[in-house]
């Protein structure tokens, strides 16, 4: 059984389907001849290239696989230029399918070649990360980073179809699954407290991948994803309170080098310090930012950053000023009133985020 979802954006709406297998892939299904590359890192592609590609291939359509190395670094402008030369050499013309097999980087490098080779071919996601199931894969942001900050050169290009087969996620490490639900939680405290309360009552259930809860929590967060992304797919206001947790997360990544934590743990921490620095500003209750640790902590993601090198107040004050959301050298921040309502564009005094970060999370 799938689940299907429909982001709903006029002439670029498409589905999401959830489910097991790719047999539900409709997009994909149906189209002999057309010629399909897709891009994956080589971790996926050695778990789950050739059986993808083998099932593409079955249905008729011509299938090539271009394979980029692992990790946050290929997300930049030099392999942008490798998969660029990949698809010309492979023939790719303007009836062509792009697919990106894999995690958020993937889909959001293959994503921005989808957005301007040819001037744009089209573009699925099968995601293979939780991460890239409830987030990534959805909405269509796309690009890479420089070395001046993160996603600073991109596009917002729709897919045409976001198959997620929870079948992918089973080679997932643990590390990596347990990132994934940063962003699970993110939509519980945003958008929806009974969900939120749902995760809070299901944590074993959630780190034991059980398939059943697993599919219901994806769509949950496909559904409310979608109808965010619907209101304002340019991220021109209300969009932006997907990025709870993001202002310190990104700087944490930054000042880790991309390598010290995952996105969703750095996410983490940044929710942690977003919902205590509600409890200062917005009225959040001091008990709701609690249970916003407590379930974090629950789910095995960290609120601080542990060890000797926790990263000075000024590296992470000079990390947020390139973050793109910074306004006039200022970084806005999304913040919370009460579970399941968030408020975007929020400044704060810098000495007040100072003071925050020692009390929560030093
Ligand atoms: N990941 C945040 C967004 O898609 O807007």
């Amino acid at each position: 059984m799938a689940t299907t979802i429909q982001v709903k954006l006029a002439e670029r709406s498409y589905p999401i389907h959830i489910g097991k297998g790719l047999s539900f892939a409709s997009t994909l299904d149906g189209q002999p001849g057309t010629r399909i590359l897709i891009v994956s890192d080589s971790h996926v592609d050695a778990l789950h290239g050739q059986a993808v590609c083998a099932q593409l291939e079955g249905r008729g359509m011509t299938c090539l696989r271009a394979v980029v190395p692992a990790g946050e670094e290929t997300k930049s402008l030099k392999w942008v230029e490798y998969l660029y030369a990949q698809a010309a050499s492979a023939g790719l013309d303007r009836n062509a399918i792009l697919v990106a097999l894999g995690g958020g980087m993937v889909g959001d490098l293959a994503g921005f070649v989808a957005a301007t080779y040819l001037r744009g071919v089209r573009f699925v996601q099968i995601p293979t990360s939780l991460l890239a199931l409830v987030d990534s894969s959805v909405g269509g942001k796309t690009g890479v980073n420089l070395p001046q900050g993160k996603n600073l050169v991109g596009a917002f290009y729709q897919p045409i179809e976001v198959d997620a087969d929870l079948d992918l996620l089973k080679t997932l490490p643990q590390r990596e699954y347990v990132s994934g639900l940063a962003e699970v939680v993110k939509y519980g405290i945003i958008w929806d407290a009974s969900f939120f309360h749902l995760l809070e009552k299901h944590q074993d259930g959630l780190l034991a991948r059980d398939p059943v809860l697993l599919e219901s929590v994806v769509a949950r967060c496909c559904e409310i994803k979608a109808e965010v992304v619907a209101m304002d797919e340019r991220e021109i206001g209300p969009r932006a309170i997907l990025n709870f947790g993001h202002t310190l997360g990104h700087a944490l990544e930054k000042a880790g080098g991309y390598g010290r934590w995952l996105h969703g743990e750095a996410v983490a921490m940044g929710m942690h310090f977003a919902a205590h620095l509600s409890v200062k500003i917005e009225g959040f209750a001091p008990a709701d930012a609690a249970r916003v640790s407590a379930l974090l902590t629950a789910l095995r993601l960290p609120l601080r950053p542990e060890g000797e090198a926790v990263p000075a107040w000024p590296v992470l004050r000079g990390a947020m000023q390139s973050d793109k959301k910074t306004l006039a050298r200022r970084p806005r921040f999304v913040l919370s009133r009460k579970l399941g309502a968030a408020v975007v564009g929020c400044e704060v005094e810098d000495s007040l985020l100072e003071e925050v970060w020692n009390v929560c999370c030093k």
